[in-house]
């Protein structure tokens, strides 16, 4: 196999309860990329639709994560990158993530796959690094595993994949500002106090608990973040009012996507989850603020294989 076209599923990290641990795949939005073996050294990439990114490897976080797993090998091994590019960045709902992950599983695969999924999610966090500082494994997790996902630890990374109800659709609006991850991360605490961390690690385990036993009651329950979206919220316009409709309209739960400023919905079915992103259009269109909304099944499945 010389050459690889491959879909990179956008995701919602966070899950509201799980700040930096929890993450899911989407269906409907995603990234596609070519990859092909070069006789030239390294990564080159060839081209970049849809976006303006940087084509020098070293500053483009394809580059980041690819040279990652590049290195770890010894690898003099070349390749050539196209970029379609269908995931703002700033988006809250993991394109960089996205490109890193597509990335470091096409180049696996063009390589006989030497790394497991847990291995190419190291690789593909220096791309995350790259895009705001942090390496965050939380998207690249979603994006590479599908479905749902849980950073168990960071050190050593130990990344477990979720069940996933069958019933449970997403809806993401995506309002067209742009908030930089290193930003929203900026305006969090850096210590949580103890009242809320009782309410958040109860939630987290009602939402694993919930996924394993497709109870969407306790899924829903569990549906709430003490940690970010209180002093995230105030960045994205109009986030309190998408959520109350969002609820009203059916939704189990509703929270930032991510570092926003896309906001992510699940709903048990997916007329619920259309009804959610009529809910959400509305308050975007009464606001004046343009945006995208996307209802997807969660993807089980994560980066695939086009052809
Ligand atoms: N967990 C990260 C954050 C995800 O919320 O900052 C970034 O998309």
């Amino acid at each position: 196999m010389d050459q690889i076209k491959i879909f990179a599923p956008a995701t919602v990290a966070n899950v509201s309860c799980g700040f930096d641990v929890l993450g899911f795949a989407l269906d409907t939005i995603g990234d596609e990329m070519h990859i092909r073996k070069s006789d030239k050294k390294g990564i080159t990439i060839t081209k970049i639709v849809g976006e303006d990114l940087p084509y020098d490897a070293k500053k483009n976080v394809v580059g980041a994560a690819g040279y990652a797993l590049l290195d770890a090998l010894n690898s003099d091994a070349g390749f050539e990158i196209d970029i379609y590019k269908k995931i703002k960045p700033g988006s809250g709902i993991g394109s960089s993530a996205a490109s890193a992950a597509g990335t470091v599983f096409a180049i696996n695969k063009l390589l006989g796959n030497p790394f497991n999924n847990t291995e190419l999610v190291r690789f593909a966090m220096e791309g995350e690094r790259l895009a705001c500082g942090s390496a965050i494994a939380d998207n690249v997790s979603a994006a590479l595993f599908g479905g749902f996902t849980l950073v168990r630890s960071y050190a050593p990374l130990d990344i477990i994949k979720i069940n996933t109800p069958n019933q449970l659709y997403a809806t993401v609006i995506h309002p067209q500002i742009e908030i930089k991850t290193a930003d929203a991360r900026r305006v969090l605490k850096d210590t949580v106090p103890l009242k809320d961390a009782i309410k958040q690690w109860g939630n987290v385990g009602g939402l694993i608990s919930g996924l394993y036993t497709e109870d969407y009651g306790l899924i829903s329950r569990s549906l709430h973040d003490y940690v970010a979206e209180p002093f995230r919220s105030v960045l994205i316009p109009g986030f309190d009012l998408v959520k109350q409709k969002s609820i009203e309209a059916g939704a189990l739960g509703c929270g930032i996507s991510g570092s926003g400023p896309s906001i992510f919905a699940l709903s048990k079915g997916l007329e619920n989850a259309q009804k959610v992103a009529d809910a959400m259009k509305e308050v975007y269109k009464n606001i004046g603020i343009d945006f995208y909304v996307y209802v997807s099944k969660i993807n089980t499945e994560g980066v695939k294989i086009i052809s």
